[in-house]
């Protein structure tokens, strides 16, 4: 925590409640107070609850949510990367991407390594998953030997050398959010679009990046279901960004069914590798050049094409010192689940719709995810797809593959997909495009 902490009045937990409660506004100086009395224990869990549902209620203006983040941001330690130098001594320019997350989206695996091919640093401070959505770090355990943690001085080093790092982000780094969003995930108020943008962004401001895309997901399978709410969340993110400094751009890309046909751990880091290979699903690699695009552009980086580096091994190259660099064995074979059980296709027809929070929740049942922060997750479990929406498939056809090491879970995985697959007649064509609109 920031030793010097919050030296302005102090104020009553309760009054603050209330205010938020009638619909009032916060003052800069009872956010600033909020956020260091609750880091430091002094409000209750049941306050911050109250006062958390009251923000979900009745929303935040933009200064305050200004506020709200800069006070996480002040929390914790804050990183710098503008000494960061190449191994010639050329100044390098940092650029980053957050997705809000989504089933499948293994997208950051193949992404940091590209955009390291173009002479960019991409620190990827990353978390675990809970809940439906996999988590990056979960994903890249499941590779023989990788480690996450990694000293500042390493990360440092790793960047110069290789260009990309993907890494747990350190205890220090807006310690308010980790215990405030703990808070939020039991008591029902991780939707609220001021906590999510401020969540987000303080990690994102505190970590030093110069330039940012943000991924906002829409869809059954993210926090945003209706691309209103997502373009709230992104005009505000992004505007959160540009005042402190960092380019920042979004997509909102959608989220209604998984990206890739996988969503698991060993299996998604697999599909990423496909990726790198020059090959993979068609989503995951248009999403993967655009994104990438998008952060050069965002860091000055001018007339690269990602495509072409995606084609001829040099993403692949980099990737595999990334993983060399954190212990890992990039040709290890990958751990696979021990059972497997096939989902067939109900009826004739084309594919429109595969729900992407039904395939999350199935692949999480599997025992691809977590419920508590202190579960593990087996590394071969998930979901494996074998058509996307818009595939013409015939009854009684393989849809989808689940795997686990622990059978008795197939049931309850079996029960997140009824009603997951929807065919229409011959002639249809699935509604939903990938990337739905630019925000800068
Ligand atoms: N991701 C975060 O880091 N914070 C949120 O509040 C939601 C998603």
């Amino acid at each position: 925590m920031n030793p010097e902490g919050y030296a302005g009045p102090s104020f009553d937990a309760v009054d603050i409640i209330r205010t938020k409660r009638d619909k009032g506004t916060l003052s800069p100086e009872q956010i600033a107070w909020t956020i260091d009395a609750y880091t430091r224990g002094t409000i209750a869990d049941e306050q911050m609850a109250a006062l958390n549902m009251a923000i979900l209620l009745n929303g935040m203006n933009r200064a305050e949510i200004s506020q709200w983040t800069a006070a996480m941001i002040n929390s914790g330690e804050r990183m710098d990367f503008s000494a960061l130098r190449s191994p010639s001594g050329a100044p390098m320019r940092t650029t980053d991407k957050h997705s809000t997350g989504g089933v499948g989206d293994k997208i950051t695996l193949p992404l940091a390594p590209l955009v390291a091919v173009f002479g960019a640093a991409v620190p990827q401070l990353s978390g675990r998953g809970l809940g439906h959505t996999g988590g990056t770090l979960d994903k890249l355990e499941a590779i023989p030997g990788w480690r996450a943690n990694l000293s500042n001085e390493q990360m440092m080093r790793q960047l110069s050398e290789v260009g990309a790092v993907i890494c747990a982000a350190g205890a220090g780094l807006a310690p308010a959010d980790k215990k405030l969003y703990a808070l939020r995930d039991v008591t029902g108020t991780v939707e609220a679009i001021p906590l999510i943008a401020s969540s987000i962004m303080s990690k994102k401001i505190a970590e030093g990046t110069q330039a940012l895309v943000l991924d906002v997901k829409v869809g059954s399978g993210a926090f945003m279901k209706n691309v209103d709410m997502a373009r709230e969340l992104a005009q505000t993110m992004v505007a959160l960004g540009l005042d402190a400094g960092v380019n920042t751009v979004a997509l909102l890309t959608d989220m209604s069914t998984p990206l890739g046909l996988t969503a698991g751990n060993a299996i998604e880091v697999q599909e990423s590798v496909e990726v790198l290979a020059g090959g993979g699903p068609e989503d995951v690699v248009e999403l993967t050049v655009r994104l990438a695009e998008e952060m050069l552009e965002a860091a000055g980086i001018h007339d690269a094409d990602p495509a072409a580096a995606l084609r001829d091994g040099r993403a692949m190259d980099v990737w595999r010192r990334m993983i060399a660099a954190q212990g890992g064995d990039p040709e290890a074979r990958l751990p696979v689940a021990r059972e497997s059980e096939v989902v067939y296709a109900p009826a004739d027809g084309v594919l429109v719709g595969l729900d992407a929070m039904a395939v999350g929740v199935a692949a999480w049942r599997l025992g691809a995810g977590r419920a508590r922060k202190e579960d593990i997750v087996q590394a071969g479990a998930g979901v494996r797809m074998h058509a996307k929406p818009g595939a013409l498939v015939r009854a009684g056809e393989p849809l989808m593959t689940l795997l686990t090491d622990t059978p008795e879970k197939f049931d309850r995985a079996k029960e997140a997909l009824e009603g997951a697959v929807t065919i229409a007649p011959e002639g249809s064509r699935p509604a939903n495009k990938l990337i739905i609109e630019r925000i800068s």
